[in-house]
């Protein structure tokens, strides 16, 4: 979650509250200390996809739901689920931003052979179908982008006010 020191608006308090969702606790625990300690409005929350999908962890009331680094984890039946457990969390005209690594990222042979890390790689289809369980209705713009160097997919989709 490095990003939250780029960002303008978190560094300029105009960002009540940013929820950090992980299971892992060693991770909260970084969060916890770089940020949370440090006076940012950082709130760590351990808890697991399942939880979230089982109704166990409840989420609500967000502007933004940002996934970065957990796709890749997930098949696509569960990707699906979470998508629409996470729209579900937002509040009218909020966003939903999830991302992928893409087919085709460069060196993924040495990240499985040397640092034994693999990915279930996507191509930009498969990740608007990370949208599929959410009611069409409710779905004001659905777009897709990618970054400069085409390792990373995204998908932002945006919830009818
Ligand atoms: C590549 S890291 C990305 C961490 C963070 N999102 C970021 O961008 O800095 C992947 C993270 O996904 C978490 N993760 C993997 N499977 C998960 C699950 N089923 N439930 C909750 N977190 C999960 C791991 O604990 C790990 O911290």
């Amino acid at each position: 979650m490095r990003e939250a020191e780029l960002s303008i608006a978190l560094q300029r308090g105009l960002i009540d509250e940013l929820v950090a969702l992980d299971q892992d606790p060693v991770s909260l625990s970084e969060v916890e200390q770089r940020y949370t300690a440090q006076g940012m409005p950082v709130k760590p929350l351990q808890a697991s996809i399942r939880d979230l999908i089982a109704g166990r962890t409840k989420v609500s009331d967000f502007d933004l739901i940002y996934s970065a680094g957990l796709y890749d984890y997930l098949d696509d039946k569960v990707a699906k689920r979470l998508s629409a457990v996470l729209f579900a969390a937002l509040r009218p005209g909020g966003r939903l931003i999830l991302t992928n690594f893409l087919k085709g990222t460069k060196d993924t042979g040495w990240s499985e052979a040397f640092m034994d890390w693999f990915l279930i790689y996507r191509d930009q289809a498969d990740i608007e179908a990370f949208a599929d369980d959410i009611p069409n209705e409710q779905i004001a713009r659905l777009h897709q982008y990618q970054c400069p160097t085409g390792s990373i997919g995204y998908v932002s989709i945006r919830k009818k006010s």
